[in-house]
């Protein structure tokens, strides 16, 4: 047996594969592109493990992914593949139609080929868990009740609205062609491995460095944060024991105000690591121009997670942060290696 991840050498993908594999023995092919979010050096501990397979490629090479999947027969596969970066998909949209829509797209038809040819022993077993994201659901209002699984998408960056594309799709693959498929829509993931370019690094790459940490706006907007352990956790319940064709909801019961979330780093930190010039890491906090269709609120109901599957997060904002922090400090040499030329250029195109 044999299961086949894409995306695995990315934030959550990567922490998946790693955890995955401490729970089970069996060959795992992790497929991905390696584009400046993939970075191997995220999967090193399972330098030695010969259950990890990785192949680089991309998952719209629909001739690649077709043959990878008659060699290794997956019984799961999980898609992790995507640009997953809003503020990078206002600037350069064109990526995330080509990898979100029509990369899940091809990656559809591979497995429907495959699919096709599989026993029917093998098809009971066999299951596509897509990856998405709350974002896809548009913005709430700040007294509206979090989303539940029927909420109306409505996504608004062309990040979400490519994600929306891909879950229409697979939703479509399964009404028309009956592929077993399971999609996920997770609130703001956050932890080790995490790209600084999203908020939760940003403020910590930032801060370590006495550089200005960009608030957006008014630093008002809400998000819902889950660790991605949390998130890893669901997945793993969702795939064993979730109802082929449905949506679940995952979220970490964490709505805060990015303010409130870069604050609570930088009381962290001020314990944990005090400024030479004993000031507070506070004093950093800079607000900046806003992001345009900047969404105001997202906020999760996981009851349905919660109550059919039994799965509840176990980190609060304040463990998982305390836990990102520590494994960032520990971890700079990691921080050195990704934040090369192209990081640079990046930031200085945003937030300039
Ligand atoms: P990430 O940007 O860190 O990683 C994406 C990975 O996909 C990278 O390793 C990249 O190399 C790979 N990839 C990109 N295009 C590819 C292609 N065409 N073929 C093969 N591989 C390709 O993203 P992440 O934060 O780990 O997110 C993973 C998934 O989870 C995404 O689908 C994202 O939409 C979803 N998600 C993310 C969050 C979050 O807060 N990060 C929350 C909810 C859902
Ligand atoms: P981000 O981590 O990019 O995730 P998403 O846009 O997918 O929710 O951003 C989280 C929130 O933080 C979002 O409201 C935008 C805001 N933000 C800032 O205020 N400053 C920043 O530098 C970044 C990257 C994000």
């Amino acid at each position: 047996m044999t299961i086949m991840v894409t995306g695995g050498a990315g934030f959550i993908g990567s922490n998946f594969v790693i955890e995955w594999l401490s729970k089970h023995n069996e060959p795992l092919i992790n497929v991905d592109k390696l584009t400046y979010a993939g970075n191997l050096q995220n999967l090193d501990v399972l330098e030695g493990d010969s259950n990890h397979i990785f192949i680089q490629e991309d998952i719209g090479n629909t001739q690649a992914i077709d043959q990878l999947l008659k060699d290794y027969k997956p019984r799961f596969i999980l898609n992790f593949a995507a640009e997953s970066h809003v503020d990078r998909s206002i600037h350069s949209p064109e990526e995330f139609i080509q990898t979100n829509i029509v990369g899940t797209f091809h990656l559809l038809e591979s497995i429907r080929n495959y699919w096709n040819d599989m026993s029917n022993k093998d098809k009971n077993n066999f299951r596509f868990l897509h990856i998405s994201t709350d974002e896809v659901y548009g913005s709430l209002e700040s007294s509206a009740p979090p989303f539940t699984e029927t909420h109306r998408y409505n996504p608004n960056s062309p990040y979400s609205a490519s994600k929306a594309a891909s879950d229409h799709l697979v939703r479509a693959y399964y009404k028309t062609y009956s592929i077993p498929v399971l999609t996920t829509n997770c609130s703001n993931n956050y932890g080790p491995y995490q790209f600084p370019e999203k908020l939760i690094p940003l403020t910590i790459h930032n801060a370590l460095r006495i550089k200005d940490i960009p608030l957006y706006g008014d630093g008002q907007q809400i998000r819902d944060w889950l660790y991605v352990g949390d998130h890893c956790s669901a997945i793993r319940h969702i795939l064993k024991e979730g109802n082929v064709g449905e949506m679940y909801n995952v979220g970490g019961y964490n709505e805060m105000t990015n303010l409130e979330v870069v604050n609570t780093i930088c009381e962290i930190l001020d314990e944990l690591q005090p400024r030479l010039d004993a000031d507070s890491y506070k004093s950093l906090i800079k607000f900046v121009k806003d992001r345009p269709g900047h969404d105001r609120r997202y906020a999760i109901n996981a009851t349905k997670i919660e109550k059919n599957l039994n799965w509840k997060p176990t980190e609060t904002i304040e463990t998982g942060i305390q836990k990102t922090i520590q494994w960032y400090l520990n971890n700079q040499d990691w921080v050195a290696n990704i934040t090369n030329s192209d990081y640079r250029t990046w930031i200085s195109k945003q937030y300039t």
